[in-house]
């Protein structure tokens, strides 16, 4: 599935005092194509516009301008039902905070999104190994308070893999790794490319650079291609 962003912006109105309401850009329009089989970087300071610009990439956040294509779909203009089940089938999503439900182990996270998905299909086998992947069989049936800050952000990357989805995008996904779980991620990222993913990762991992196949930078909302 190819992704297509044209022209797509986020701006906010802010009262910023006595009756002057002023617009601010989050993400000032931007083009960006997302093509199967590649990984693409997002770097940029805090506050530029990466996470921004992923959730309107995921269909999470309508953009005030542009539209977003994945091949022909436009996801912006079908109705929420059906772009929830195509978002859950296509799409794994890593989000940068945590996002876990509090009430469920770390297995029955996991297993929730493959039900949302609708596939009908057993997916506690493939559960078990995203879970051996990822370090976290001794932590399987744990609850997210019982859990390290970097088990959670595991959970969370194997929840955004249980259904092979064509897409996935990555919000800091080894903000609170070390360094040996994030070579684990960053391979397994890597691997689903090659499986002919596309794979969008935001980081600050300036060394990550050499698993890139496109390196992007945001500058104050503003996107750029880096050679
Ligand atoms: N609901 C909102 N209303 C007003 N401004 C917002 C809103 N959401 C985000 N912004 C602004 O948009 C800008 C970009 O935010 P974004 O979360 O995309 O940054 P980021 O690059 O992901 O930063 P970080 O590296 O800290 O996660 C920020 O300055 C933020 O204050
Ligand atoms: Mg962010």
């Amino acid at each position: 599935m190819v992704i297509n962003g044209k022209g797509i912006a986020v701006s906010y109105t802010k009262n910023a005092g006595k009756k002057i309401n002023s617009k601010s850009y989050a993400l000032k329009p931007v083009d960006i194509k997302i093509v199967p089989g590649e990984v693409s970087f997002i770097l940029g300071r805090s506050g530029s516009g990466k996470t921004t610009l992923l959730s309107v990439l995921a269909g999470l956040l309508k953009p005030s301008e542009g539209t977003v294509l994945y091949d022909a779909f436009d996801i912006y203009k079908e109705k929420d039902d059906d772009f929830s089940l195509f978002r859950n089938k296509n799409i794994g999503f890593i989000p940068q905070g945590q996002s876990l439900i509090q009430t469920l182990t770390v297995r029955e996270n996991i297993l929730l999104q493959a039900r949302l998905s609708d596939s009908g299909s057993d997916k506690s086998k493939k559960a078990d190994e995203l879970i051996n992947a990822l370090g976290l069989l001794d932590r399987a049936d744990y609850f997210p308070k019982e859990l390290s800050g970097g088990e959670i952000r595991r959970c969370a990357i194997a929840r955004a893999l249980i259904n092979d989805p064509k897409v996935i995008f990555a919000d800091e996904p080894t903000g609170d790794l070390d360094d040996d779980n994030t070579e684990i991620v960053f391979d397994l990222l890597r691997q689903k490319a090659k499986e002919g993913c596309a794979v969008v990762i935001v980081t600050h991992e300036e060394s990550a650079i050499r698993f890139a196949d496109a390196v992007y930078r945001m500058d104050a909302g503003s996107l750029k291609l880096s050679a």
